[in-house]
């Protein structure tokens, strides 16, 4: 049940991990996301769909460590089972045939769930331009994989180490002002003060973006709240009623303030499974 298939190490805290989840493969769309548990005791972990192949029954998913619930993930070994896979969850991606060009923007880890929405926009017969970033080369990932989803790639990095130094937004600034009218629509994935950013560079050209947000979330249900935002001055929950919302529409300080609730209790929980990793090594 939910095998690790293949399981690949992208740079000092980011993972990707193959799993065997034929029903979920098959229903999955772009936007969407799955919520995993590692053993009986584990935490679930939302992580978006990075990629997924319906014949041969497989999801991928990408995650870098942030907390001990991840670091537990990526102590698991191709081979091993997950204790639960449930999905696809969300609502796909509001993607068709524009008739023109879609700016795609991902930033960091979310160059991993940016990667669908591209791929169906350039299958739909979309031109899309794509734009990464992260904040050094090594941590730019899935590069390959957005060249093909794409027609045209550009790449950011903080410190100048690939690509064009800076950020994400100065890229889509300079591609804004030279091609507003041609660009039907934008999506951007990554933290939250990048898609902050992304939808404020997007309202000075007038034009409309879907982020999508990956507040902290619990049942996935829309059952407990946790993952409730302020969109439009109204209540949303981002497991049912997103994750994608218009980037003009959302409430991102809250929602960075609602991210940082649980920081104590996290710090907590990993420096404990840090100690109890320690003490296993050293019983050998
Ligand atoms: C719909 C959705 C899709 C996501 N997709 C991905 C993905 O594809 N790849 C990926 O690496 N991560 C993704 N995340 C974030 C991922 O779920 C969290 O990083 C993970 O749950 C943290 O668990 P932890 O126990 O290791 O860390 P914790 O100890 O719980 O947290 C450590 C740090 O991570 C932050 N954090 C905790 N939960 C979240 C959260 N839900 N979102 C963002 N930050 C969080 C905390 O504020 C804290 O600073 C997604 C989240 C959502 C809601
Ligand atoms: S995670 Fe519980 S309502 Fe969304």
């Amino acid at each position: 049940m939910y095998k690790i298939l293949k399981k690949q190490k992208w740079s000092d805290t980011i993972y990707s991990n193959w799993i065997e989840a034929p029903f979920v493969a098959k229903a999955a769309q772009p936007g969407q996301f799955i919520i995993l548990i590692t053993n009986q005791k584990g935490e679930r972990i939302p992580l978006t769909i990075a990629d997924s192949n319906a014949t041969e029954g497989w999801v991928q998913i990408v995650y870098q460590v942030v907390g001990a619930s991840t670091l537990e993930l990526s102590l698991m070994n191709e081979g091993d089972s997950l204790y639960a896979f449930v999905g696809p969850l969300g609502i796909p991606s509001e993607v068709e045939n524009f008739g023109g060009k879609v700016l795609i923007i991902g930033g960091g880890i979310g160059i991993a769930p940016i990667h669908p929405i591209a791929k169906k926009l350039k299958e739909l017969g979309n031109y899309v331009v794509s734009i990464i970033g992260a904040l050094t080369k090594d941590l730019i990932i899935m590069e390959d994989k957005m060249k093909e989803a794409s027609n045209e790639l550009h790449i950011a990095t903080d410190d100048g180490t690939y690509g064009q130094k800076g950020f994400v937004t100065n890229i889509m600034d300079d591609i804004l002002k030279k091609e507003s009218e041609a660009i039907k629509d934008i999506w951007a994935i990554g933290p939250p003060i990048m898609m902050k950013m992304c939808t404020r560079v997007a309202n000075e050209h007038n034009k409309q973006i879907w982020v999508s947000l990956n507040s902290i979330m619990v049942d996935g249900t829309g059952m407990c709240g946790a993952c409730r935002v302020s969109v439009g001055g109204k209540t949303k929950f981002a497991c049912v009623d997103g994750p994608e919302f218009r980037g003009s529409l959302v409430n991102f300080d809250e929602m960075i303030l609602r991210q940082k609730q649980y920081c104590d209790q996290e710090r907590e929980a990993l420096m404990l499974l840090e100690e109890k990793i320690r003490r296993q090594a050293s019983n050998g």
